[in-house]
């Protein structure tokens, strides 16, 4: 029984969560990659990398969802039909890349970082995937509906959706008292307070390997020419 002595301990997970993770998401939010695409500076062929990136991050994550969601640090967290990105980036992926993306796609250095992670988290300390989670389905959920609407725009994609499925989440119809629950199910969770400093700083690494991903698809943007830009455009 927790007596309110220990204030670490009895502070909530959702809470510790989003003030250890402010300083990186300033930070994440001021990578020349996400200034851009906010700024609708989105070009095609990044966009579809930034997707194909997504993929096999989400594919990793709900591979290792999949195995723990019946461990007792997971179970009250696993929202399959609400929140699994998986299927959705497949479907993405056939609409930019056509009925054969799977053997146009790759996972890149740093999304295999980011993988590779996962896949450690998921099989070794899988308290530590709540951590994954919370970075991803919860971002996602915030910022999701403000980049499909810029991304439909700059690329000039159908108003159907199609290339967008990621951003949709056709299973939640308030994305704010979703991430409501959320909050208070990862509350509910039974960790004492050496665990859930360990959960901040896993969720502050998640940060770290998106902006690695960011970074990545940068680096990638400088050296494609305008010309086949325009022309995938
Ligand atoms: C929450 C904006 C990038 C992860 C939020 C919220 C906003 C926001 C306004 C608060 C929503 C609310 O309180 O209801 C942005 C903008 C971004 C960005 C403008 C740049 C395009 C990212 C990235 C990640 C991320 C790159 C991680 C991959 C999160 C998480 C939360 C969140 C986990 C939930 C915080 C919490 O309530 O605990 N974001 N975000 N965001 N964002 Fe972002």
């Amino acid at each position: 029984v927790n007596e309110g002595k220990d204030t670490l301990s009895s502070e909530d997970l959702s809470e510790l969560l989003a003030a250890g993770t402010k300083e990186v998401h300033e930070k994440a939010e001021n990578t020349q990659f996400v200034k851009d695409f906010l700024k609708g500076r989105i070009r095609k062929e990044l966009f579809k990398l930034g997707a194909v990136a997504l993929y096999y991050t989400y594919t990793a994550m709900e591979e290792e969802i999949e195995r723990n969601k019946d461990h007792p640090h997971f179970a009250p967290l696993y929202f399959p039909t609400e929140l699994h990105r998986r299927e959705a980036l497949a479907r993405d992926l056939e609409y930019f890349y056509g009925p054969d993306w799977q053997s146009e796609v790759s996972c890149s250095p740093a999304a295999q970082r980011y993988v590779d992670r996962i896949h450690e988290v998921g099989q070794e300390d899988p308290v530590l995937l709540v951590s994954h989670a919370y970075t991803r389905y919860m971002g996602d959920l915030s910022g999701g509906q403000v980049l499909k609407k810029v991304a439909q725009r700059a690329m000039k994609l159908p108003p159907t959706g199609e290339g967008l499925e990621f951003y949709t989440f056709d299973g939640i119809h308030s994305a704010k008292e979703f991430k409501q629950l959320y909050r208070s199910r990862m509350n509910v969770l039974v960790l004492d307070g050496d665990i859930k400093k360990r959960l901040v700083a896993e969720a502050v690494k998640a940060f770290q390997f998106n902006m690695e991903v960011f970074d990545e698809l940068e680096e990638i943007g400088k050296t494609i020419q305008e010309d086949v830009l325009d022309a995938g455009m």
